[in-house]
């Protein structure tokens, strides 16, 4: 299936429970670290209420997501998910661009992310992108079975 027929949109309701799965689905890469799911329904509707998820959506199948929002003049983005069947087709990339572009258009001028520090092979991809790592927080997520912390990316919009 071609990129070219991707269409990004804002989540609705309706699309909590693929969300779920496809994040939970998608999540499963961190399990050699934490246990149990990465969201629960009732986190996604809350997320969903404050128009915060985008989703990307081909042929009616919801194949993708990604949690937006904006904080003064800096966005952030996070729980980007590609469902695992439709991964390293551009849809990632192309999540990420909407979110850029929907926290230019509300005057943001920097992009934060936090990537997990053991997630070593993600991080060529942000740098790619035009991520720099600016510090560290605490993993908020979900209990962990070794140590781990959050790597502060940032990029400017
Ligand atoms: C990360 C993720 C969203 C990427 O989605 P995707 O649709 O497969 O990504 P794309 O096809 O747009 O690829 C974009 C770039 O990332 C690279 N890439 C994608 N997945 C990668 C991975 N697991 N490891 C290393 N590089 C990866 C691609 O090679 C591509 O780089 P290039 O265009 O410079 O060659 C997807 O792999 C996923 O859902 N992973 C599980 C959840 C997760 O880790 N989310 C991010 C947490 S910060």
């Amino acid at each position: 299936m071609s990129a070219d027929t991707l269409r990004i949109r804002v989540a609705g309701p309706r699309d909590t429970d693929a969300i779920v799965r496809i994040v939970n689905e998608a999540y499963l890469v961190e399990a050699f670290f934490v246990a149990g799911d990465r969201v629960s329904p009732a986190e996604v509707q809350e997320l969903i209420a404050r128009g915060e998820v985008l989703v990307a959506e081909q042929h009616g199948t919801v194949v993708g997501c990604i949690e937006t929002s904006v904080h003064g003049d800096h966005g952030y983005f996070g729980m980007l998910a590609v469902a695992t069947s439709a991964q390293k087709r551009g849809i990632g990339r192309r999540l990420i661009d909407a979110a850029e572009q929907r926290a230019r258009e509300a005057g943001c001028r920097v992009m934060d992310i936090k990537v997990v520090n053991l997630r070593h092979e993600l991080f060529p991809f942000y740098e790619r992108l035009g991520y720099r790592r600016v510090g560290t927080g605490p993993y908020v997520h979900r209990p962990v079975h070794q140590p781990v912390h959050m790597v502060l990316m940032q990029k400017p919009l």
